[in-house]
């Protein structure tokens, strides 16, 4: 049975088609946004997603006026039917992800982008992932190209005591590099010794720009420079419609943070740049790859 056949007899047609896009199967785990006009009948809906997965374990609702956690990217959760537990394991792409949901940030709808990006990876690549949660961007990365090496930085104890069980589960371990801390500290450890920095942050990765492009070889021979490039995949929050609002503007927000803190010395060119995902009215997640290069 489909979700919006075991759900015609409850509600009316508008509320299934808002309710069916609502939700999200993370292993064994359902969240799901229950619109406000449908709040009353929570446990049929609970019942009839369970009719549909029988074999997910538990359903949480995300609250109605539910808080994301500004540094975690966690929300709030309710487990509205079965195990109290929100500890699943989620498989994306022949990988496998432990996670607590209520503790750690996962989300299968970045599926797509993890992949996009995994599959730029050359061989022997040195990545500095960020804002590497429980793996998912790190480890696929280290599945597809064996002779890449991915510092995963976070600064959640919980993603980073995942992240590090994560890596032993796929097999990954000396290839990611779990590193519990601030981003933007580690980025300084790594000062000219990477060639890809991943930036999953879109709400704050703009105040990481700067440290991700010293991070970057860019800076290899000093102050001569070796003029070579260094690849940022930047992840912003993007207001309004059409490319100007959604694409050009976090472009010229992104150039003027780094003309403000390395003058002309770096060029930095879009490669290639799309909308991840809409996250509220006229609001996205977007994503700009961007080629830096140090003038000689
Ligand atoms: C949106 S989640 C992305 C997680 C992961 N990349 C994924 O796709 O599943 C952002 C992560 O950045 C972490 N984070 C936030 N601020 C940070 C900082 N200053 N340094 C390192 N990690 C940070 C959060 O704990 C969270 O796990």
């Amino acid at each position: 049975m489909n979700l919006k056949k075991a759900l015609v007899e409850i509600l009316d047609e508008r509320t299934i088609d808002k309710l069916v896009t609502s939700f999200d199967r993370i292993g064994e785990v359902i969240i799901i946004r229950i619109p406000e006009d449908a709040q009353a009948e929570q446990m049929h809906i609970a019942e009839a997603l369970h009719t549909v997965y029988p074999k997910v374990r538990t359903i949480a609702a995300v609250p109605l006026h539910a808080q994301t956690d500004d540094r975690y990217r966690t929300r709030d959760l309710t487990v509205i039917w079965g195990d109290p537990s929100l500890e699943t394991t989620y498989c994306e792409r022949g990988c496998r992800y432990k996670a607590d949901l209520k503790q750690v940030f996962l989300s299968p709808r970045l599926s797509y982008e993890r992949m996009r990006i995994a599959e730029k990876v050359a061989p022997g690549e040195t990545i500095l992932n960020m804002f590497a949660g429980v793996g998912c961007f790190s480890i696929l990365i280290a599945k597809l190209q064996l002779d890449a090496t991915v510092y995963s930085v976070d600064v959640n104890p919980h993603a980073f005591s995942y992240l590090q069980e994560n890596v032993a589960l796929n097999r990954v371990e000396g290839r990611v590099i779990p590193v519990l801390g601030d981003a933007g500290d580690v980025a300084a450890e790594l000062q000219g010794r990477i060639d890809r920095v991943l930036m999953p942050l879109p709400e704050s990765a703009h105040a990481f720009l700067p440290a991700a492009v010293r991070a970057l070889r860019l800076w290899r021979g000093g102050d001569a420079g070796d003029g070579t490039a260094g690849m940022i995949h930047y992840y912003a929050v993007a207001r309004g419609r059409g490319e100007r609002d959604l694409l050009t503007a976090p472009f010229a927000r992104a150039e003027e943070l780094i003309a403000a803190a390395f003058g002309d010395r770096i060029h930095v060119q879009r490669e290639e740049q799309r909308i991840v995902r809409s996250v509220g009215p006229r609001k996205y997640h977007v994503v700009l790859d961007l080629r830096m290069t140090r003038e000689r």
